[in-house]
This record gives C-alpha cells, sequence and structure tokens, in this order.
C-alpha cells in the first residue's frame, strides 16, 4: 500500500495507471461504515485508492473541525487490511489555493434539511470531493447513504458537470443495537447512547407504518416524534429521491430523514424506502 501525500505525486501517479479505478474519500476516523465502502470499491474495481482529509470548508465557525477524531494508525491498519492499493493524506495547502473559485450547492436542494442547519457545509464537500475526484479520475466513487443529502448532490454535481465518475450509493451499516455507524459516535456517552438509540427505533416505527399502508408524511412524522422524546430534534422530514418535501410517501422514492442532537453532539440517520 502506497501512502501519498503530495497532491502533484499522485496526480503523476494516477496518469500511468491504466487500471479501473475506485476511490473512498474519507475524513479518516475510519468504522465499519467506510469499511463496508472500501470492500465495495475493492471487490469492483482493479485499484482502490481511499484518501484520509478532514475538509477544513465544510465545517461551520463553533463546528467539531478541531477536536473532529484523529486514528491515523488504525485507519492505515484498516486500509491495509482491506488491500487498499494508495492511501491519500493531502494537507490543507495541498488542496486550497488563496482566492480560489469556489462551488455553490443550488440553492433549493443545497440549503433545506442539513443545508440548512449547516448554512454553506455543502458548498465545502461539494469544493473538496470536486477537487478529488479530478485529482484521482476514478471510475467509481463510493459514498454511504446515511449522508443521504451529500449523496444526492454529489450524484447531481457528478451529473451536471459531466464528470466522467460513477457515484455510488451504499448502504448504512448499523451496530448490533441499530445505531447508524458514525465517526462521531465516539463523543456519546453511555447514557446518550441509549437516547441515541431512538433514532433507529423511530425510523422502525416509520417503515411499520408504511408496511401496513400508511403514506400520509404528516402522520408518519409525527407518530416517529412521539418516539424521540429524549433527544432534541433538529428535523423530521420525508422527501423523494430528488429531495423535494413530499406529502404523500412514494414507495421507492422516498427517504425518510432524521437529525437529532443528543447532548452536544449532532446526529443523522435514515431510511430509503
Ligand atoms: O462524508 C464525508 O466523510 C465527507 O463529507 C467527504 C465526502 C469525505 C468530503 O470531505
Amino acid at each position: 500500500m502506497q501512502i501519498i501525500k503530495n497532491t502533484d505525486e499522485l496526480i503523476k501517479i494516477r496518469r500511468n495507471l491504466k487500471q479501473n479505478i475506485g476511490f473512498v474519500p474519507t475524513m479518516g476516523a475510519l468504522h465499519l461504515g467506510h469499511l463496508s465502502l472500501i470492500q465495495r470499491s475493492v471487490a469492483e474495481n482493479e485499484l482502490t485508492i481511499v484518501s484520509i482529509f478532514v475538509n477544513p470548508t465544510q465545517f461551520l465557525e463553533g463546528e467539531d473541525f478541531s477536536k473532529y477524531p484523529q486514528t491515523l494508525e488504525k485507519d492505515l491498519q484498516i486500509c491495509k487490511m482491506a488491500q487498499v492499493d494508495i492511501v491519500f493524506l493531502p494537507n490543507t495547502k495541498s488542496i486550497y489555493f488563496k482566492d480560489e473559485l469556489k462551488i455553490k450547492a443550488p440553492p433549493n436542494r443545497g440549503f433545506i434539511l442539513e443545508g440548512l442547519k449547516r448554512p454553506a457545509h455543502f458548498d465545502g464537500v461539494l469544493q473538496v470531493v470536486l477537487k478529488l475526484l479530478n485529482i484521482t479520475t476514478p471510475t467509481r466513487a463510493y459514498f454511504g447513504k446515511k449522508d443521504a443529502q451529500q449523496f444526492y448532490l454529489i450524484s447531481k454535481m457528478a451529473r451536471e458537470l459531466f464528470l466522467d465518475v460513477e457515484i455510488v450509493g451504499c448502504e448504512i451499516v448499523r451496530d448490533d443495537e441499530g445505531l447508524a455507524l458514525s465517526s462521531r459516535n465516539i463523543y456519546l456517552s453511555t447514557d446518550e447512547r441509549k437516547k441515541a438509540l431512538l433514532i433507529s427505533k423511530s425510523l422502525k416505527k416509520s417503515s411499520d407504518l408504511v408496511i401496513n399502508g400508511e403514506l400520509e408524511t404528516q402522520l408518519i412524522k409525527s407518530k416517529m416524534k412521539e418516539i424521540l422524546t429524549d433527544v432534541e430534534i433538529e428535523y423530521v422530514e420525508i422527501v423523494d429521491r430528488e429531495f423535494r418535501l413530499l406529502k404523500n410517501l412514494e414507495i421507492h422514492n422516498s427517504i425518510i430523514l432524521i437529525a437529532v442532537r443528543v447532548g452536544k453532539t449532532r446526529l443523522i440517520d435514515n431510511i430509503w424506502i
């Protein structure tokens, strides 16, 4: 496994590679969710590149950028074990320029839900993902569906900027009790973890309601909120796969999304129906 820190060096190496490339961008603190993306990339491509870069431009003032979990040694072991070919470890200076041009998330889709709670977050995500895709020019790039709106906006960017890459969405990985894996779960105390389990419980409630024929989104959302008692709800919404709010849930075209705060930790989760 090669570890490359220099952007120009990776661009040079990449130019000489003729194989199919799978790319998994991450911010490190790898867990089984990341591993599932990496394993899928390794299975579907001749070579896999993983990037580890805590991207400053997607964090808002007051968010956890400076204390974002860093577990580099362990991350490298996971990559090696998973047979990753190249780990890209850039620093901020080698990714960003002074007074550089900016990508803007589309107002109607980028500034609702996550984008409303974290304005300009998606500008930063799209900016860095576009750079990373241009540096690695992969055949396929892998993203988790837990960040559903991120996955949607990156797919939209790839389509609308005619990027020559297949954007692949991977299923959410949960622990034994149903909590969606996230690098931020390590912030949770035992008591907060218990409260966080209400998130998947309320998503399960929503899918049970749908299985029993309930499609009215207001009703589904209010039943979910009844379960989310011990957490601070930021939003519970039901959208179609183009992130338009729905009055009536559409089977095979809907996503039920939750964002909550448990103590100081912000958690998101969703279910695709
Ligand atoms: O999902 C993430 O970890 C980040 O948003 C990403 C896609 C690596 C961009 O920094």
